[in-house]
């Protein structure tokens, strides 16, 4: 079966992997920091945080940018589930916005009118998808004129680029970047994830809620008369200052996601040629189109999505599965928008007519590093054979 996404893993990976189990340091070791400064300097931020996967860097991030009961964030409903979720962790709420039909991005125009509906938002959370990033100068621009922070969900687009010029994560528009390092994203790292950012008070509670809320680096400790004897920190002393969580990334996958980072421009750049040959072969029919082939130098063209006028064909989404299937192919539907789950249901939000129209056409078809030409031929022959 050829999957819709894969990881791909060389003997370099492997040799780093076992190079950390024999250093004797398996978690709290010198390769978390690296990998934190590789990804820095990669995206251009002064400060990331490695945690043990994108969900967790998100509840930190939104725990740090103030989410809590009484307050919501701002996102889109197409996305993993997982962008709202870590809202509820912290106890606040969620709210949706429609996407623009062009990029199936956060629509600036939308957020801009519901915005001024609801006034207790004080994240608002774009979501690169498929990696492509959002149009974050018009989005910064809404969050200041409402006294709101930006975190950008930007599990899908590691090594995509702004129309700046400047890397997603380098937080030119944001006070955070979350990425995720689940084996279908840019690079694997079994489970992980990262917060980049500039602001050195978010670094440092980032890093103590990591651990459990137990200060870091030189914080201010706040118990005086127990945490010294003599004017001098007693050695054994540490104190935690608010509830944190482990939430520690072991040195292991870290070794993994380093040795993965020194490919991601070879993953992209491979991945993008891919792209294009499906644009070249999808923008030919007439009853599918591909999203986002206008924008492929911005990408990291995490996911292939199409949009197909089943209201043309003579099978549904379903039954084009299961054809596919039948011939070897996987493929996913990304997304089904977050308020369609009934966990979601309820919500109050905004109308989301594109989300929706976006939702009933859409289909992610395999692209990842390894795909053979072979594979991709099929792929698209078997689109002809049963779209047209
Ligand atoms: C847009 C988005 N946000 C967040 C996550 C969560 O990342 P993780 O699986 O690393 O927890 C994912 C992963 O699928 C994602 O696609």
């Amino acid at each position: 079966m050829i999957p819709y996404g894969k990881h791909h893993i060389d003997e370099d990976d492997i040799q780093a992997v076992v190079k950390v189990l024999k250093s004797g340091a398996l978690t709290q070791g010198p390769v978390v920091e690296e990998f934190e400064i590789a990804i820095s300097k990669y995206v251009g931020s002064k400060f990331a945080v490695a945690v043990s996967s994108g969900t967790n860097a998100l509840h930190l991030a939104y725990k740090v940018g103030g989410v809590k009961s009484g307050r919501s964030i701002l996102t889109s409903p197409i996305t993993f589930v997982a962008t709202a979720n870590a809202a509820k962790y912290c106890g606040g709420d969620v709210n949706f916005v429609d996407i623009d039909p062009k990029t199936i991005n956060l629509s600036p125009n939308a957020l801009t009118k519901f915005i001024n509906e609801i006034n207790n938002v004080n994240v608002i959370v774009p979501v690169h998808f498929a990696g492509l990033p959002c149009d974050m100068p018009a989005i910064k621009n809404i969050a200041d004129n409402s006294n709101a922070v930006v975190i950008e969900d930007a599990s899908h687009a590691l090594g995509a680029i702004y129309p700046s010029g400047k890397y997603v994560g380098s937080c030119e528009n944001s006070l955070m970047t979350v990425f995720s390092f689940h084996p279908v994203k840019s690079i694997a790292a079994g489970e992980g994830g990262v917060i980049t950012t500039n602001d050195e008070t978010v670094y440092r509670h980032l890093l103590r809620l990591r651990s459990h809320g137990i200060n870091k680096l030189d914080d201010q400790l706040i118990l005086k008369d127990q945490a010294f004897s003599n004017g001098q920190k007693n050695p054994w002393y540490y104190e935690m200052q608010e509830l944190g969580f482990n939430y520690r990334i072991t040195d292991i996958q870290c070794g993994l996601a380093i040795s993965q980072l020194s490919k991601l421009d070879k993953f992209i750049s491979k991945r993008r040629q891919l792209a294009k040959i499906y644009d070249e072969e999808f923008l030919k029919m007439s009853n599918c189109y591909p999203i986002h082939s206008q924008n492929r130098e911005l990408s990291s063209h995490h996911l292939y999505v199409l949009q197909i006028d089943f209201d043309k064909i003579s099978i549904n989404r379903a039954e084009l599965m299961n054809e596919l299937k039948k011939r070897g192919i996987g493929s996913q539907v990304h997304y089904l928008p977050i308020t369609n789950h009934p966990y979601y249901k309820n919500t109050v939000t905004s109308l989301q007519p594109e989300a929706a129209k976006y939702y009933s056409k859409a289909l992610s078809i395999p692209l990842f590093y390894d795909l053979q030409s072979s594979e991709q031929e099929k792929v698209i022959s078997a689109f002809l054979e049963l779209v047209g």
